[in-house]
């Protein structure tokens, strides 16, 4: 890398580096880490195009260059990914929320009443169920995660985005609520990718982000049978359980529903048009 280019020349070349690693979206990966090492917006990288880069700045964004281009997802190197339109830190060891997931957050806050309790297994970032509690200033919001990272990554998520409305307890599903409550609504986005679609992940996924959070055994469903199994001792009547799933696993989420005592139980579609999350009601 040169040492007195400026930001326009700079941004040619790194996007045509990180193409060559095999970066699917360059040009707007560079701008991002290029903005984050300048502490400025990414308009103002245009308003600067023909600045040239100081000494310090070429230093700064180098290393965060040098991180995309072995294909560490931008959210780790930034510290931040938004959902539903609201920062959420993330960092290396918690999953990364994708934008599929933010349909189940709506779902979840159209079938509550406003002062519901809600529980959000397989936490992660605290995502789904923080959110739940932003968008829903009355509610109050547990959340269950197994990873320590993760669960603490959530309390820092709850404390700036839903502060005093959110629990966040380490452990295992239900197992690791501390007292017998019910609630209006359980969701989840649990871990569910197959085992045999390991391989087809890109290495952004299955380099970085924490394999815990990605696979199940037995195709993909071992969590969420045990969710849905579970959650009819958690919800009150009438409760909404919404769970993401594979497109795969479409017949079994049915049956394992029905057989729980779940009514009105309908597969959601995501924006790819693809079979992406289940809901139902504890009759
Ligand atoms: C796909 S990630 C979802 C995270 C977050 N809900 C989101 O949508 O961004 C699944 C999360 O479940 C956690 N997890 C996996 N098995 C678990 C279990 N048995 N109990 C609680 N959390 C679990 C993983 O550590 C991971 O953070």
């Amino acid at each position: 890398m040169a040492e007195s280019w400026t930001v326009r020349a700079l941004l040619t070349w790194a996007r045509d580096w990180l193409a060559n690693k095999g970066v699917e979206s360059p040009r707007l990966d560079a701008e991002l880490l290029l903005a984050h090492a300048l502490s400025c917006s990414r308009t103002k990288l245009y308003v600067d195009f023909d600045k040239p880069l100081s000494t310090a700045e070429l230093a700064r964004v180098k290393p965060l260059l040098k991180r995309r281009g072995q294909r560490e997802p931008v959210a780790y190197i930034l510290g931040v990914r938004e959902f539903y339109g609201r920062p959420f830190r993330v960092r290396p060891g918690v999953f990364i929320p994708r934008p599929e997931t933010e349909l189940l957050v709506q779902l979840a806050v159209e079938a509550v009443r406003p002062e519901s309790r809600v529980l959000d297994l397989c936490a992660g970032s605290g995502a789904v169920g923080v959110t739940i509690a932003a968008e829903l200033p009355e509610a109050r919001v547990d959340l269950v995660e197994t990873s320590p990272e993760a669960a603490a990554t959530a309390r820092e998520n709850a404390e700036a985005l839903a502060p005093g409305r959110v629990r966040v307890f380490a452990g295992d599903l239900f197992a690791a609520l501390p007292e017998q409550v019910r609630y209006e609504a359980v969701v989840a986005n649990p871990p569910y990718v197959p085992e045999k679609d390991r391989a087809r992940l890109a290495p952004e996924i299955v380099a970085h982000e924490p394999h815990q959070a990605l696979f199940a055994e037995e195709g993909g469903l071992a969590v969420i049978r045990r969710i849905v199994a579970g959650a009819g001792d958690w919800l009150v009547p009438g409760g909404f359980l919404g769970v993401e799933i594979d497109p795969s696993l479409v017949p079994q989420v049915r049956d394992l529903c029905a057989r729980a005592g779940f009514t009105n139980v309908r597969i959601v579609k995501d924006l790819a048009g693809l079979d992406r999350h289940v809901v139902g009601t504890l009759s």
